[in-house]
């Protein structure tokens, strides 16, 4: 791979250890990918360093005692558990206090510790052509296919061109990558995020790791709307970029989207499509013991919404309804009286983390080396088909999934309410 003076001197050390080490991992990385050279990155979304695996934290520790910072702006992933606020969702102490290890690691390294999956509804906002890193699917999408920014889907790798600034050209920074595969008619009508969440899983599922370029939308979808559908095509399958013409960047058209090469047959996304989807992650006997909102972390869009929701209400007796969103946004919603509304109706907002990321994950815990045991659970409501999949891949309970307004008269009224008749 060609380097640059300045990489070379990284690479050999001359500008400490922990570029040395982050270097001479991204070169590893672009070499197995077959990169011919670096771009400059304008951005990182990396690793939280999580809690429920205690080398994940110290591996975060060891580089800030290395002296390595970020070279570029950059927002932290999600973590294990709510650092400030870790009681009320049950988290164990130990757990809290490991992640809040994490955090002082970040600080060193100078991330902005925004510790969530929607770092742009916290500021941070690639434009267009700024080449980026996520370890965040959900964040490579969106940055991808709403902003145009240019980014793979990355792991750990995300902390090292945080530290070097850099990161091997391959993937979705070659412009030959950066086309349609599949073209998508949507036949249906999207009534509520929910729907863009069932949409993107079906389809996910078909186009695997192709760009599907998607048209038929009745209106031009939201920010939320568009967050929904990327996170659900980057579950379900390994779309990193889907093209919306007209809305993704640079795309005007369809043919520009193809670059001239029209595929003649398109896909068509029928409501029985949404169904199946909705069908597939609402299992078991209807019994909960939580109903969430905010996956992917809540807008403050979002959060006016479930305000408005829940205004003057109350959450049942006995059910637990999670908000989840970032720290930043839940500050801007508490300076607007949202989250006053939110909490007077007995439900948590909860930053840094979600159900599936939590100390529920049966998968991941109890790590012998922190002795967290997950709790029982029954059954969560859920109005994403991301926390629905992950939920039964991590947490191993059944899930309900309905829209983002019948999961909260869920919590309302303690008795499932699903999305369409039938359901449930
Ligand atoms: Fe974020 Fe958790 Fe959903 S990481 S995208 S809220 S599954």
């Amino acid at each position: 791979m060609k380097l640059t003076a300045d990489e070379r001197a990284m690479l050999d050390g001359a500008q400490g250890e922990a570029k040395r080490v982050a270097m001479e991992g991204l070169v590893q990385l672009g070499e197995a990918f077959g990169a011919e050279d670096t771009v400059e990155i304008g951005y990182a979304h990396i690793h939280a360093g999580m809690a429920l695996y205690l080398h994940d934290v110290e591996l975060m520790e060891e580089l800030a005692g290395m002296g390595a910072k970020m070279a570029v702006p950059a927002s932290s992933n999600i973590a294990n558990a709510d650092m400030a606020n870790w009681r009320q969702t049950g988290a164990p102490e130990k757990l809290a206090r490991l992640q809040q290890r994490a955090e002082s690691a970040h600080r060193q390294l100078g991330s902005a510790c925004s510790f969530t999956c929607t770092p742009y509804w916290a500021g941070h906002w690639p434009t267009w052509n700024t080449h980026m890193t996520s370890i965040e699917s959900t964040v490579t999408v969106f940055c991808n296919s709403v902003l145009g920014a240019r980014s793979n889907r990355d792991g750990f790798f995300a902390v090292y061109a945080g530290i070097t600034g850099r990161y091997p050209r391959f993937g979705y920074h070659l412009e030959a990558n950066r086309r349609g595969t599949h073209r998508v008619r949507i036949e249906t009508a999207l009534e509520s995020v929910s729907d863009f969440s069932a949409l993107g899983f079906h389809l996910g599922g078909l186009v695997g790791e192709g760009v599907p370029v998607l048209e038929g939308f009745g209106h031009r979808p939201s920010l939320d709307e568009l967050d929904a559908l990327g996170a659900t095509l980057a579950t379900a399958g390994g779309v990193a970029l889907f093209i919306l013409p007209g809305v993704t960047p640079p795309f005007a058209d369809r043919a520009q989207a193809f670059a001239g090469r029209v595929p003649a047959e398109a896909m068509v996304a029928r409501r029985t499509d949404l169904e199946r989807v909705y069908d597939r992650f609402s299992t078991g006997s209807g019994d909960f013991d939580l109903v969430h909102v905010g996956c992917p972390h809540a807008s403050f869009e979002d959060m006016r919404h479930y305000a408005r929701l829940l205004d003057g209400k109350r959450v049942k007796d006995g059910v637990e309804l999670w908000v989840t969103t970032s720290r930043q946004v839940r500050q801007m919603a508490a300076e607007a009286g949202l989250v006053r509304t939110i909490e007077a109706a007995g439900a948590k907002v909860i930053s840094d983390t979600c159900p599936m990321s939590c100390h529920f994950a049966r998968t991941t815990s109890p790590d012998p080396a922190l002795g967290v045991a997950p709790p029982s659970l029954r059954g969560i409501v859920v109005d994403s088909a991301k926390q629905a999949k992950y939920v039964r891949d991590m947490i191993r309970c059944d899930t309900l999934l309905t829209s983002t307004e019948r999961a909260i008269e869920t919590a309302l009224c303690g008795a499932f309410r699903p999305r369409f008749e039938g359901q449930g």
